[in-house]
Order: C-alpha cells, then sequence, then structure tokens
C-alpha cells in the first residue's frame, strides 16, 4: 500500500466550503503586506550579503522583501560543513530522521498562511495554487518518512553458507546538491530537500532566484522542526554561480534538480568533467505535453478539463497541456465549448479568489511567452483569447490563448505559459498522432479523452510519458498516488512521491559476516 493505511495525504483548506474561506483569508491576509529578508543559512548562521530587492510578480513595484546571495567562498564553507557532517547525519538512526521529517510536515501546516502569502507575494501563486502547494510539501515529508522507515529501518538478509551471514542495506551517499524550480517554490523545494535528508544525506540547497524568499523561510522552519543546521546549508546563488564552484566540486555526492532540460544537461556535463566520484543526477525537467481527444469524448468533460491543464497556473506547470489533438468530426463543437469558457476565465490578483489565473513568473518571461503569442497571431489561426482586464499594467500577465498550428515539431521549445496548441486530426491518423508526441523527445504527461476504453488502453501503452491521464485533467499530480515523472528530455527519473525514489538518493551496501 502506497497511499496508506500508514499515511493519509493532507486535508488543507477547502475553498468550496463556506464556512473555511473566510477564517483562511484573515489568517493569509496578516502576512500580506510582510517584507521578508532571505539569506544564506550556513551551520545555522545568517549571513549578511549585498542586498537586491525582490518585487511582486502581480505588481513590480511591490516591494516584498530582499535577498542577500552566497558569495563563492560563503559556498564552499557551507560544502566543507556538510561534507564533514555526513557521515554522522547518515549513522543518525532512520526512525529519527523521519520523525523529523513528520514534524516538519506539522510546523509547515502551523504556518501555511505564512507559506500560501509567501507564494503569492514571491510566485504570484492564487490561493488555490497556494493550498495545494503546501499541502504537496507536506505530503512529501509524511510519505518520505514513511518510506525511509520501511526501505532504510531494516537490513535485507540474504543467503549464504553455514556460519556466514549477509545483509543489504541502504546508506545515504554524501553531500546532495537540491536545485529546485521557481513554480513550486514549496513543494519541489521541499520534495527534493527531505528526500536528500532522510535518505542519510548532508543538503546543500540551492533555491530558484524567482522565490529565494519561500525556499528561505522553508529552510529556517526545517530547521525550527528539528533538521540539524549541520546538515543543510541554504545556498541562495545564480545558477551559474553554483554549478562552478559546487557541482563541479568532486565533494558532491549527488544533485536532485528540477527545471529545463537544457540546465540538466550543463548539469550533466558538469558533473562528468570533474576527476571524481561518480555521481547521480535525479532531473526532472519540462514537457511538450499533449492531450488526445477522441469523436466519442464529452465535449463539455473536455473542456474543463483542457482549461484546468492548459491555465491552471497561468500554464507554468511542467505537467501543464501544451498540445491539444482533437479529432476533427468533433473539433468545431470541443473549440466552440472552449472559446466560451475562455472568455469567462478571469485575470488578476492572485489572493483574490475570484482570480482563475495570476500573472506569469516575471517580466523576462512574459516577454517571451508574449513574442510566441505575436508570432503565432501573426499566422492568424487564433481561436481563442481570455481578455485582459484594466489595471494589470503593473503585473506580469499574459492573456491565455489557444491557436491552431500543424505540427507539434512547430514548437522550437516548451512554452511555459498559458499558450494552448491545437491540432486536428483524423481518426485513421491515431497511430501517427501518437508517434508524432513520442517523436518530439519529451516524455512527461499525456492526456486521453475517450469513452472508448480500448482506444485509452491502446494510446496508453503506446505513448512514451511518465504519467497518463485519461477522462480528466492532466495536472496536479498528488504524493503516493500518481508519482510524478517523465522519461526522455522530461527527466532522468526516478518519479517524486513515488516508492522507488529514495533509493535513488542512497546506495546499496552489504555486510558479510563469516561469524
Ligand atoms: N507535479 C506537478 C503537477 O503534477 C507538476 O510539476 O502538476
Amino acid at each position: 500500500h502506497i497511499y496508506g493505511p500508514d499515511r493519509v495525504n493532507s486535508a488543507g483548506t477547502n475553498l468550496h466550503i463556506n464556512s473555511q474561506i473566510e477564517p483562511f483569508m484573515q489568517n493569509v491576509q496578516q502576512y500580506l503586506d510582510n517584507q521578508w529578508h532571505a539569506k544564506p543559512i550556513i551551520d545555522g548562521k545568517e549571513i549578511t550579503t549585498n542586498e537586491e530587492a525582490v518585487f511582486c510578480p502581480y505588481d513590480n513595484t511591490h516591494q516584498i522583501g530582499t535577498v542577500h546571495k552566497v558569495s563563492e567562498e560563503l559556498a564552499l564553507d557551507a560544502l566543507t560543513i556538510a561534507h564533514k557532517n555526513f557521515i554522522a547525519w547518515d549513522m543518525t538512526p532512520v526512525e529519527q530522521r523521519a520523525q523529523i521529517l513528520e514534524k516538519i510536515a506539522d510546523v509547515f501546516e502551523e504556518n501555511e498562511a505564512e507559506l500560501i502569502a509567501l507564494c503569492s507575494r514571491d510566485g504570484g501563486k492564487t490561493m488555490q495554487d497556494g493550498i495545494d502547494e503546501v499541502r504537496e510539501a507536506v505530503d512529501f515529508c509524511r510519505y518520505y518518512a514513511n518510506n525511509a522507515r520501511k526501505d532504510f529501518g531494516q537490513e535485507i538478509t540474504l543467503p549464504g553458507p553455514t556460519g556466514e551471514s549477509n545483509h543489504l542495506y541502504l546508506q545515504g551517499r554524501g553531500v546532495f546538491a537540491c536545485i529546485s524550480p521557481w513554480n513550486f517554490p514549496l513543494a519541489i523545494f521541499t520534495g527534493q530537500v527531505v528526500a536528500a535528508l532522510v535518505a542519510g544525506n548532508t543538503v546543500l540547497a540551492k533555491p530558484a532566484d524567482q522565490t529565494t524568499l519561500v525556499a528561505y523561510r522553508a529552510v529556517q522552519l526545517m530547521h525550527q522542526a528539528g533538521v540539524p543546521t549541520s546538515v543543510l546549508q541554504f545556498v541562495p546563488c545564480r545558477g551559474s554561480t553554483f554549478g562552478k564552484v559546487i557541482l563541479s566540486d568532486i565533494r558532491i555526492a549527488g544533485v536532485a534538480f528540477t527545471g529545463s532540460t537544457s540546465t540538466a544537461q550543463t548539469i550533466n556535463r558538469t558533473l562528468a568533467t570533474r576527476d571524481g566520484m561518480l555521481s547521480p543526477l535525479i532531473a526532472e525537467t519540462g514537457g511538450q505535453n499533449a492531450m488526445i481527444v477522441d469523436s466519442s469524448a464529452l465535449p463539455e468533460q473536455v473542456v474543463a478539463d483542457v482549461i484546468q491543464s492548459a491555465f491552471t497556473s497561468a500554464g507554468q506547470r511542467c505537467s501543464a497541456l501544451r498540445v491539444l489533438y482533437v479529432q476533427e468530426d468533433v473539433a468545431d463543437r470541443i473549440l466552440e465549448v472552449l472559446s466560451g469558457a475562455m472568455q469567462e476565465l478571469k485575470l488578476g490578483d492572485p489572493t483574490d479568489l475570484s482570480t482563475d489565473v495570476g500573472p506569469v513568473i516575471d517580466a523576462v518571461a512574459r516577454e517571451e511567452l508574449a513574442g510566441h503569442v505575436e508570432q503565432l497571431r501573426a499566422t492568424g489561426n487564433l481561436i481563442a483569447e481570455t481578455p485582459m482586464p484594466a489595471g494589470l499594467e503593473k503585473g506580469c500577465f499574459l492573456a491565455p490563448t489557444a491557436f491552431f498550428i500543424n505540427h507539434i515539431n512547430d514548437l522550437t521549445q516548451e512554452w511555459f505559459g498559458p499558450i494552448l496548441h491545437v491540432i486536428k486530426y483524423k481518426s485513421k491518423e491515431l497511430d501517427q498522432v501518437i508517434d508524432q508526441i513520442n517523436g518530439y523527445g519529451f516524455g512527461l504527461t499525456l492526456g486521453i479523452h475517450s469513452r472508448n476504453e480500448s482506444t485509452a488502453t491502446y494510446i496508453d501503452k503506446r505513448a512514451r510519458v511518465g504519467n497518463v491521464y485519461i477522462n480528466r485533467n492532466m495536472i496536479g499530480a498528488t504524493v503516493g498516488v500518481q508519482p510524478f515523472g517523465g522519461q526522455g528530455l522530461s527527466g532522468t527519473g526516478p518519479k517524486a512521491g513515488g516508492p522507488f525514489y529514495l533509493h535513488r538518493f542512497a546506495t546499496e551496501h552489504t555486510r558479510t559476516n563469516n561469524t
């Protein structure tokens, strides 16, 4: 039982229950005007360096705090401390490490309101996304705590000749570098760090530049929950600095990374050129995720699931739908309903509960995405566009759009925003469609809408992707329920929130004893 009976996922606040809304918003509002000041945390000390101002994606004039980044020298100090403390941490009983993770989950839940406010101010998250973010972080802690007890808590006894005993058990690898993305500034940051820690590794945590404040607060709470300051070092810095100073160091025993495929490739190259340990990279990268809708699908259900899959979190999920393949017999009907639904989406302040789509992460992302939209618009293939309300000029907003394209290969990259590309196909072309999706090289999520079970099963088997979703939306993988991660250009596996994740953070060790 991966899911239970010994563990259940957290409930979080349910914004569909009226009585929960007001207390929730009151709690969050207390923190919305906070100023947060993120500093490197090395051996438990918060270190002041050069300060950079941080602004909110919703309002680029609203300063929400400052970030202090590590110098190269400080980053190396952090590595030295993590390296020195590894063996003692790895020899700590796993039960103790697991209990610390469970305590982190409790502390995150106690601080839910501040964490949600932070995710919204720093990462532009809507309230629902903030709730989901805290829940996922909490679930990772409890899930990996449980798995660690099972995987690290007992030795496996192996056969041997009389007089000899043989055992196998898992050990941590050493210092893990955890490099997290801005789109799940709390959940993925936490998932990487706690997985590495509970497996017996010490950690250098490098947050995404854009969401350092969230990660900083998470590390403070982790230390408060009992993670020794000697084993978790917080090293905010630019990716290039981290690559040059830390990843090239022979003391790095493994890297957990979530971000772009090209950065994962750069990390691989850096690790490979070291004259030292053969250290693994665990990478979760992007996707050119498709949904295939055949003529048996229910149009209203398709549209609801397309809207959620393509535009939730302003399309800034690696699982998000990018390319909708719709069978031409039903395309007009479905696209008409989709256009209507897109008119109703509300762009706006992510702290307003009626907002469907908040800002994208920053002005650079907005400009790149807007450039792609303008190119698509010039082809004359616009299907629908959500109206942009007045008054959002100070934020990084991009209206959701849908365009026809001819072929998935027309897309030169993954566009990480609320842009849906639509392709019509004929029933006899289904194999070609699946082969095109496979041929693109990514392999993360795939949606299927079909009431024909044999068609759905056929597509599922033929597709080379990590996560398939049939007759539902294709985002929001739940810890322990839909272990998440892809293949090919989308990542190395193992799946986050899955039963094999912790193994990759560990090394196998046997002991033969001639008694
Ligand atoms: N795990 C997220 C989801 O499933 C994507 O990173 O939406």
